[in-house]
């Protein structure tokens, strides 16, 4: 179970003290607010639909007050990542969906916090960006299972491939996040999820609530396997930078062990997710390829928002 974070602003604090209350009929206002504060307040919402918080009443997942002000701040979020998107990129059909989508990740030319790792970075670097990788990675697949039951029979069947991997393949101690969580710990550092939730900058937070949003709605299918087919298909070589960095700065072999398991995994899994889930998807179900392109982009821009974000902070941009 997660811990409640700290409150960032009024509607944080707000929402904070409903779930104490056992969310009592009491209106949450939702104001335009700072963006930190309602980022870390859809985080909040979004938690309880996954493990949900020591002490708090799970039926609060569904609270309707709750609910309303969960889909106010993701309407906002989802109309901000739709502001954001330049659009689907014009592709000959001959070219093929695959072809065009790998063209996609080729051209992305955001700043690479895995090669800052492999060449420059210092253990305090590493760990500050391992405390928030760790929002995701603790729950790592778990938006995009979310998905799973929403997806015509084709892409179900890979999807559920993919996810058996990611999930340790019936191994409890197989599973990616727990791979994650013992690298931690071999770190000294906490495994719990959202342990380092309030060290989280609004980028990561915003990152971890837009999986949440595209996995959480059944309308958003489609962005919700774009998203994981860019996220796959970006993971490989990065994730190999991430080893050679971490192991260049003496950091335990648990950790690296986590980022060496995704250079092989994510390799195939691009395939499959682009291949055999969003091709298959787009097959079955064409008004989904918008919202295809749509996760996909989002995956690429939100990850370049926190890479800029921790690269200048640490003047390296
Ligand atoms: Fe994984
Ligand atoms: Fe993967």
């Amino acid at each position: 179970m997660a811990v409640l974070p700290k409150p960032r602003g009024p509607l944080s604090e707000a929402l904070i003290s409903a779930l104490l209350r056992g969310g009592d009929a009491r209106p949450v206002e939702v104001g335009p607010g700072d963006a930190e504060d309602a980022a870390l307040s859809l985080w909040i919402l979004y938690e309880l639909s996954y493990r949900g918080y020591d002490g708090i009443d799970d039926r609060l997942e569904f609270d309707p007050e709750l609910v309303r002000v969960r889909r106010t701040l993701e309407d906002d979020l989802e109309q901000r990542l739709r502001e954001r998107w330049p659009g689907c990129p014009a592709y000959e059909p001959e070219q093929g969906f695959a072809a065009a989508f790998f063209a996609m990740i080729e051209a992305d030319d955001g700043p690479s916090l895995a090669r800052f790792v492999q060449r420059k970075a210092s253990v305090e670097q590493a760990v500050e960006l391992l405390k928030h990788r760790s929002l995701y990675h603790l729950k790592e697949s778990d938006p995009v299972a979310l998905t799973l039951p929403r997806l015509p029979a084709a892409p179900r069947a890979a999807l559920a491939e993919l996810q058996y991997d990611e999930y340790g393949g019936g191994r409890p101690e197989r599973l990616h996040a727990h791979l994650f969580a013992e690298g931690m710990a071999a770190m000294g550092l906490d495994a719990t999820e959202g342990g380092y939730v309030d060290e989280a900058p609004l980028e990561v937070l915003e990152q971890n609530n837009a999986m949440s949003l595209f996995g959480l709605n059944r309308r958003l299918r489609g962005a919700s396997v774009g998203h994981l087919a860019a996220f796959e298909a970006t993971s490989s070589l990065p994730c190999r930078k991430m080893a050679q960095g971490l192991e260049r700065l003496g950091l335990p072999p648990e950790i690296q062990a986590y980022y060496l398991e995704h250079v092989e995994a994510d390799a195939v899994h691009e395939q499959v997710a682009v291949r055999m889930i969003c091709e298959p998807l787009i097959a079955a179900e064409p008004d989904t390829e918008d919202d295809i392109w749509l996760g996909a982009w989002s995956c690429l821009d939100l990850e370049a928002r926190i890479a800029r974000r921790l690269l200048e902070q640490w003047g390296a941009a």
